[in-house]
């Protein structure tokens, strides 16, 4: 294949190894700077330019996108994805992993245990939010921190309200998460490279020091992850969209916090710790993929007026109980079921026979009316646009 690297800096560990990795496999690679493309929206199709030129096709790339070009680096991959260029790591990945508190959100929506976590913006809301993560000492994380920095242990209420107020006085948002105590300055780091954890280490914090990253001194071990650490791992993975990914959990009394999933993962800490060839399963992923550009499928399936993709729960009481797909009369209304959840398991391209119970929920695409049908009553609004009231402003 036909493979570009985009960093902006070609001489790192990372950099180096996956392009002799590639190299070793036969593979054509080329480090491209991602600050020198171009996006060209202009033409019939979309196009790349490279240092002022039409860039050359490629057949994959794999971002390696840094925090401080988050925005010009996502819109580039994009941009190959438009063009139906293989990329691990989506553009959406990426922007959404990157930010701590989307990253959050997105996973809580898929029951994926993280420490406790608020996000505030009034002060007068500073204090119940400490509490209700369990109280002091927290930690308080920028929204957009990485390397440990922007990570910081308020040992107590006083200075933790103090540290927050100062951050955002300087407009800096930021996050309050229970301190886990019980993981003692160390973490898991699990690389994820498509479907599994291909290396995992632990990292340990040094002195008193709380943040266990590399950056901050922290020494690194290999280890052996229990298969609910791995499990933890490759679902958030899979989740934030990135099939590259570092995936970063404590250790709770309850089994894996994840805290952050990182789309550019180092890799000298890992596969010195570990002595695998970490990158060549990076690259050998992606020769294996290739074929499969990403898609993103909420867009593409959008695009026929009045069809869309929609989530529909069945209900304890809804007739299609005890029913099998096909005889659900779901077809009929133009409806195809994409993938069916049950409880914590996800069937992909659920079978005709296949019965449905209480509390399923099916990602469906279809006739977006028929399925607005099937949602319970929740938002009903008239499709006409009213006349403003004569009183559009009530007092108090
Ligand atoms: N809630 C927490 N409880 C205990 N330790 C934490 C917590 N959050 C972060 N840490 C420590 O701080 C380190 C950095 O936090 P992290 O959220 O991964 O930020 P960064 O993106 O800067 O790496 C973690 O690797 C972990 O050792
Ligand atoms: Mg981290």
């Amino acid at each position: 294949m036909k493979l570009a690297i985009l960093s902006v800096a070609p001489r790192a560990y990372s950099t180096q190894r996956l392009r002799t990795a590639a190299l070793d496999r036969g593979h054509t690679v080329k480090v491209l700077n991602t600050l020198r493309f171009g996006i060209d929206l202009s033409g019939e199709e979309p196009d790349l330019q490279f240092r002022g030129k039409q860039l050359t096709d490629y057949d994959a790339i794999l971002p390696r996108i840094g925090n401080s070009i988050t925005y010009f680096g996502t819109a580039v991959v994009r941009q190959f994805e438009q063009m139906d260029v293989y990329t691990p790591n989506t553009s959406a990945g990426i922007s959404n992993s990157r930010d701590k508190l989307r990253a959050s959100q997105i996973l809580s929506r898929h029951n994926v245990l993280m420490p406790a976590t608020t996000f505030v913006r009034d002060r007068a809301d500073v204090i119940p939010a400490i509490e209700r993560v369990g109280g002091a000492p927290v930690v308080i994380k920028l929204l957009e921190g990485t390397q440990g920095i922007g990570v910081i242990l308020a040992p107590d209420r006083k200075v933790a309200e103090a540290i927050i107020e100062t951050l955002q006085s300087t407009k800096q948002n930021v996050l309050i998460q229970r301190f886990v105590k019980e993981s003692k300055g160390r973490d898991i780091r699990a690389l994820v490279v498509g479907d599994r954890v291909v290396a995992a280490m632990r990292r340990v914090a040094q002195g008193d020091e709380f943040r266990s990253n590399v950056h901050r001194g922290g020494s690194v071990e290999a280890v052996e992850l229990d298969p609910e650490f791995e499990a933890a791992a490759v679902r958030s993975a899979q989740i934030m969209g990135l099939k590259v990914a570092g995936v970063d959990m404590l250790e709770g009394n309850d089994g894996p916090l994840v805290m952050e999933v990182n789309s550019s993962p180092g890799l000298e800490g890992i596969e010195n710790a570990t002595k695998l060839d970490i990158a060549g399963a990076i690259i050998d992923y992606i020769d294996n993929q290739v074929a499969f550009p990403q898609i993103d499928v909420r867009q593409r399936l959008s695009v026929s007026t009045g069809y869309g993709v929609a989530e529909l729960a069945v209900h304890q009481d809804a007739t299609i109980i005890g029913k099998a797909i096909g005889d659900s009369g779901l077809w009929e209304k133009d409806i195809t079921v994409l993938t069916l959840h049950r409880g914590t398991q996800v069937i992909p391209n659920p079978r005709a026979s296949t019965e449905l119970e209480a509390e399923d929920r099916l990602l469906c695409f279809g006739n977006l009316e028929e399925m607005r049908s099937m949602i319970p009553a929740r938002r009903k609004r008239g499709r006409k646009v009213k006349r403003l009231p004569k009183q559009p402003i009530h007092e108090g």
